[in-house]
């Protein structure tokens, strides 16, 4: 049986749930949904050949009638162009206002087909079903859906929140080990921001089974789900709270922007950027040498880079610029004040800033 936990929204509550056969899942809970009979599977060149079909047949047996679109896999599909190419694909399959949207896929699918179900007549139903770590844990849950644009990421989006998330552990069986890697990483996360049990249990992860033993990581994929509904749930629009989701994030996105974002997976670039707000926390909000001597542990355990990249800081500090802007001034940083805890907020000086980036090469 799945497992579920409940994203309380009022009107717009949606369940999240834990299933290890996705085939017997997804048609069930669409036929529990009270939706449309035509749909329309997105997914991508990856995953479309291993799932699409279950995924599909599944909805048949409920007697949706189920049109398919695929995209070639990577963030580049995240464009104006394949968002066209899946409203066409929309009309083809007869979709209309009652009809739904699954998203089959990673983060990249889910922002992709959630933006698409968002401005579909309006707006349609959408089924989120992650099939990354990172997906299953973060992006699949709080309704954030979006392209790019050639001038940035995410410039373009809305929040849709879709009614149902169904993450099946058995897709992680084909997921390539460094992107599992990756998406640990906004596990740690979850684990800095409140909930220290979780570090405890990725400390004893066998990472490189993790492939052959996707259930190892149902109890730790429960909890952070929860954590994420958790601070979706009291602030939906991003209005302040969900800050706290931004630990790691500063310089891990500087990293990714200052090496062109073909380096490193996001999850590997938040990990540095967690070594750097844990090396900050240190110096300023009261977390202890031994506790970001273990979290650099873990992240090591993990296989997670802990070094920062060769960059001089100058590089760094410009790629930070546009948080800085969109802060009025000056960079504002999620601290720890112990693992499990977080304060948000913090301005920091250039001068200490210099100093930690250049400690932690
Ligand atoms: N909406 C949000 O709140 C939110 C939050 C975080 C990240 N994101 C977005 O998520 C995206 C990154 O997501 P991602 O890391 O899942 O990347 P992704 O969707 O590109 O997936 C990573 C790779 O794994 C492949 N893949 C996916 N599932 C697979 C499976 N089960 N087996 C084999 N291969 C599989 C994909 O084809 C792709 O090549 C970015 O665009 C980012 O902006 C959104």
């Amino acid at each position: 049986m799945p497992q579920t936990l409940t994203v309380e929204l009022g009107p717009r509550s949606y369940d999240i749930h834990i299933a290890k056969r996705l085939g017997d899942e997804i048609g069930r809970v669409a036929g529990q949904l009270n939706l449309g009979p035509a749909c329309l599977v997105v997914s991508d060149s990856n995953v479309d050949p291993v799932y699409g079909d279950g995924c599909e047949n599944s909805l048949l047996r409920e007697k949706f009638s189920v049109g398919r679109a695929v995209v070639p896999a990577g963030e580049s599909s995240k464009s104006g162009e394949q968002l066209f190419n899946i409203y066409e694909q929309a009309i083809n399959a007869g979709l209309d206002r009652s009809s739904f949207v699954v998203a089959l896929g990673g983060g990249v699918i889910g922002d992709l087909a959630g933006y698409a179900a968002a401005s579909f007549m309006r707006g349609i139903a959408l089924i989120q079903v992650p099939t990354t770590l990172l997906a299953m844990v973060d992006s699949a849950i709080g309704g954030k859906t979006g392209i790019n644009l050639p001038q940035g990421k995410n410039l373009v989006g809305a929040f849709h929140q879709p009614v149902s998330v169904i993450a099946d552990l058995n897709t992680l069986r084909t997921l390539p080990l460094r992107e599992l890697r990756s998406g640990l990483a906004e596990v740690v996360k979850y684990g800095v921001i409140h909930d220290e049990d979780i570090l405890t249990m990725l400390e004893g992860l066998e990472v490189d089974k993790l492939n052959s033993k996707p259930e190892s990581l149902e109890e730790i994929i429960m909890r952070g789900c929860a954590i994420k509904a958790d601070v979706v749930c009291r602030d939906e629009r991003e209005s302040g709270l969900r800050a706290v989701l931004n630990f790691g994030h500063t310089v891990g996105h500087a990293i990714e922007q200052a090496t062109g974002y073909g380096r490193y997976l996001h999850g590997e670039a938040v990990s540095m950027g967690m070594v750097f707000a844990s090396r900050l926390s240190v110096r300023l909000s009261g977390m202890s040498e031994s506790e970001y001597d273990r979290l650099v542990r873990l992240l090591d355990h993990l296989g997670l880079p802990v070094r920062m990249p060769d960059f001089s800081w100058v590089d760094i500090r410009k790629a930070m610029e546009k948080d800085k802007k969109r802060a009025g001034g000056s960079i504002r940083f999620v601290l720890a004040e112990r693992l499990g805890s977080v304060k948000t907020g913090i301005a920091v000086s250039d001068e200490d800033l210099e100093e930690v980036w250049n400690g932690c090469r």
